[in-house]
Formats: structure tokens, sequence, C-alpha cells
């Protein structure tokens, strides 16, 4: 995709390695990583399993931390903030969304998007006003009172996402987001997500389905924890831009 108008940028990974245990049995699960994503752009991670992509999500995400290296979301470097202020920020900045949507079964779809920001200290008629305003966003307002079990698979996804990027969220992490659904469903939550972000967000996506990741602005690839290119050679940071847009 070509064209698009894209912001600033929201989120920098500078060098991220991420080291799992120590010694022999040390896995060295993402080794340098560099990635910046700007507001409107949806950025597709791909590559086999156990090669680094939700580790890679968790930590600009701020739910792990990097062994060595930096992540900066919305002007703030993550590890120059106690764990606290970094709870607050990941509130506050970063939604996520899974492959088996991950919606509290007790709660309606509105309670489920508007119990993030009460957690916020965000009063509960304003929470729930901004609920509804992020499920008419992704076009789900008429199952506000449903639970989630008294919906399809899509219409959670899109309950998700609504919960990802509601109230001043704006960075929304999918890990397979479409992995549970089928493939004209699974399209459907892309064209939501891809328009969601297009509103004013950025997304990182990780899946294994090229058709998928075609809605996305670029594709990075992992190998290994290493950021490699679609013939898996390794890049330099200067090349990634150019040579990650597929
Ligand atoms: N908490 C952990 N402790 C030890 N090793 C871990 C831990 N989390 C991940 N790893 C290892 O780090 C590597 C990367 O794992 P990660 O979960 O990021 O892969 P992935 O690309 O998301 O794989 P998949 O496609 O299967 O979800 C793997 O070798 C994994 O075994
Ligand atoms: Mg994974």
């Amino acid at each position: 995709m070509t064209g698009r108008q894209l912001g600033p940028v929201l989120l920098t990974a500078r060098g991220v390695t991420r080291v799992h245990g120590e010694g022999a049995t040390a896995v060295r699960a993402l080794d340098g990583v560099d990635l910046d994503i700007r507001l409107g752009e949806l950025v597709a991670v791909m590559g086999a399993s156990g090669s680094g992509k939700s580790t890679l999500l968790n930590i600009v995400g701020g739910l792990d931390t990097p062994t060595t290296g930096s992540v900066t979301l919305a002007g703030d470097e993550l590890s120059a903030l106690d764990a606290r202020a970094r709870a607050r920020l990941r509130r506050r900045a970063v939604g996520y969304v899974f492959q088996d949507f991950n919606l509290i079964p007790a709660l309606t779809a509105a309670e489920n998007v508007s119990l993030p920001r009460e957690l916020d200290g965000i009063g509960g008629r304003t929470a729930r006003a901004e609920a509804r305003a992020a499920l008419r966003e992704v076009g789900v307002d008429h199952l506000a009172d449903r639970f989630p079990d008294e919906m399809s698979g899509g219409q959670q996804q899109r309950v998700a996402i609504a919960r990802a990027l509601v109230g001043p969220r704006r960075l929304v992490l999918a890990d397979e987001p479409t992995g549970a659904l089928d493939s004209t469903t699974g399209e459907d939550v892309m064209r939501v997500l891809r328009a969601r972000i297009d509103a004013g967000a950025a997304g990182l996506l990780v899946t294994h389905e090229p058709r998928f990741a075609a809605w996305a602005d670029r594709t990075v690839f992992l190998r290994d924890g290493v950021v490699v290119d679609g013939t898996g050679r390794r890049l330099e940071p200067w090349s990634l831009q150019a040579a990650g847009s597929i």
C-alpha cells in the first residue's frame, strides 16, 4: 500500500535484545532489533514459530523488558520509567488483541471495553461513553449489551479491537488476531483494524498469513530473533524502511 499519510513516530526500538534464562540454557529470543512505527502505520511481523514475534510485542508494549537496548513509546523511554509509571503508560497508550479474543466472559461488550478505562480512574459515565464510541467505530455498537458467548468470533474480535483502542490508546499490538477466524471473517476484522489505525493509531500485527500481512504498510521478518528480509538475510537498520516495504 502506497501513498498513505503517516504521522509522527509513536514507537522506536533500538538494538533490542532479550535473553531468556542463563548459561547453557539461555535463549536469545531477540537479537538487536531496530524498529520505528509511525501513527497511521500498520506493520506486520512474520516469522517461524519461536522466532521472537510475541517477545517483540511484549517488549514494545512494556509487558517485558529488554536485556539490552531501548524502547521509546510516545516520547517516553520505557527503561527510564519505574514499574508503576511504565504500567500507567502501558494502560494509557497500548492495547492488545489476541488470537482467542480474551474478553471477560461475565462482562458485556460495553463493560469489556470500558473496564480498562475505569481501571485508569476515568469516571464510569465517561468510560461508558468512550466504550460506546469505540464500539461504534468498529461497527458493533448494536452488540454493546451482549456477553462474549452471545457473539460470533468476528464480532468478539471487533470488540477486542475496540477495547485495545478505547480512549487515548494509540498503539495496538495484535498477536495472530485472525488465527481463530475463517478467512472471510479474518479479512473483515483486518479491514476494521486498518480503518481504526488510519483514523489515528499505530499497530504491530503478528500473522502467519500473507493475505493478512497485505493489509499492513510493510512487513518485518524475524528469524531467530533477528530482523531479516524475505530471503533470510540480516538487514542493517538504515535499509529497514526500504527493504521492509512490500
Ligand atoms: N519465558 C520464557 N522463558 C524461556 N524462553 C522463552 C520464554 N518466552 C519465550 N521463550 C523462547 O524465546 C523464543 C521466542 O519465543 P516467542 O514466543 O517470542 O516466539 P514466537 O515467534 O511468538 O512463536 P509462535 O509463532 O510459536 O508464537 C523461543 O525460543 C521461546 O522458546
Ligand atoms: Mg507467539
